[in-house]
């Protein structure tokens, strides 16, 4: 059998483990911070009416510029947005990609603040980009006298900010984000995956007069849209134009642009079960600090629990259960998506029993 080892691979990605959450279909997947509750039926019934609608165009290539979908995703989010300023791609991870594709490369660095998103370093890594992960402060926080003088320090080309951040679940004040902006020649992304869950105000506010920030969001939490692939973001016009210099040509499918499109127009009845969400994560939470657990606040869909004698132990415990949540590198801890309440119910019945399992 040929492996790797026998083919000429990149250097540099040799001994590299690729991303690979498992996946459990049938079982209770509370691992990828994914929106268990679905798509509202009502919605989906819209989305297909309008895929239909670009049914007899698929001999074409896709609108290159998505302008519809770009239109509709200013409209969504606000502070007086227009096209010009939105871009999107297949997930935020694309997004990310095409930034560092654009900005990174050999020679330069993305400088983000762990732990946090896992991709970024494999990001970084496929664009040949450098990538220094340096730690949090206390409880996983950010100050801006921290920000910036590590900043300062290491004269990145990228600063990632992911807020709330995963797998923490810690969101950054906009002042640390000025500061961090003010402090770097480089470009900053905020990464806000998760940030309807959030009541923090979005950097988005902080965009005029701000040409190297850029927003970065998603359809994959909140929106209950993983399986769609749609990720966009907000900047200056002039960073949409290097998105061009960067994209494969229609990266965007057809269908892809009509669901979203029809998601998008449906925002609110989409994202109808985000306060349910949060309700069940104050629950979650709750429930189990009285099992003597350490549970980080979260502003997320998520929550970072640690105090586990052995995380490892626990994890193999609830997958034979079929409930599947997500290790992390943090000591002790790992990350728990919230599900709908009766998964919710599952996680909260076997936990206990897990952690007896271990005495
Ligand atoms: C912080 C963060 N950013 C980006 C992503 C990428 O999501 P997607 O590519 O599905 O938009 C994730 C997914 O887990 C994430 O947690």
């Amino acid at each position: 059998m040929t492996s790797l080892d026998d083919l000429p691979l990149r250097a540099d990605l040799r001994g590299s483990e690729p991303y690979g959450a498992p996946q459990l279909p049938d079982g209770i997947q509370l691992n990828v911070n994914e929106n268990s509750y679905g798509v509202p039926e009502s919605v989906q019934k819209k989305i297909l009416m309008e895929m239909e609608k670009s049914l007899a165009q698929l001999h074409r290539y896709p609108d290159r510029e998505f302008g519809e979908l770009r239109k509709l995703l200013a409209k969504f989010l606000g502070f007086g947005l227009d096209e010009t300023q939105i871009w999107a791609a297949n997930g935020s991870n694309e997004i990310l990609q095409q930034l560092h594709q654009a900005f990174g490369g050999p020679g330069r660095l993305a400088l983000s603040f762990g732990p946090t998103y896992s991709m970024y370093p494999v990001i970084a890594k496929g664009t040949l980009t450098d990538y220094k992960e340096l730690s949090r402060e206390n409880g996983f926080t950010l100050s801006a006298d921290y920000v910036v003088e590590q900043i300062k320090a290491e004269n990145p080309s990228i600063v990632i900010l992911c807020t709330p951040n995963n797998p923490t679940g810690t969101a950054i004040d906009l002042e640390v984000i000025e500061a961090a902006y003010d402090a770097t020649e480089g470009m900053l992304i905020v990464d806000e995956a998760y940030a309807e869950f959030s009541d923090a105000e979005s950097a988005i506010s902080l965009l005029e007069n701000r040409p190297r920030l850029v927003v970065s969001r998603t359809m994959s939490k909140a929106f209950a849209f993983a399986g769609v692939r749609l990720g966009y973001m907000a900047a200056d016009p002039a960073v949409i134009d290097a998105m061009r210099l960067v994209r494969l040509p229609y990266h965007l499918s057809s269908l892809t642009q009509a669901a979203s499109r029809a998601a998008v127009m449906e925002s609110e009845t989409m994202l109808s079960n985000v306060r349910e969400i949060s309700i069940q994560r104050e629950r979650v939470a709750s429930e189990l600090k009285a099992l003597g657990l350490e549970v980080y606040p979260s502003k997320s869909n998520f929550l970072l629990v640690s105090g586990f004698k052995e995380p490892r132990a626990v994890f193999d415990y609830l997958l034979n259960e079929g409930l599947i949540v997500r290790k992390t590198t943090i000591d002790s801890a790992l990350r728990i998506t919230i599900g709908t309440e009766l998964e919710n119910d599952r996680l909260l019945e076997l936990m206990p029993l897990a952690i007896a399992s271990l005495d």
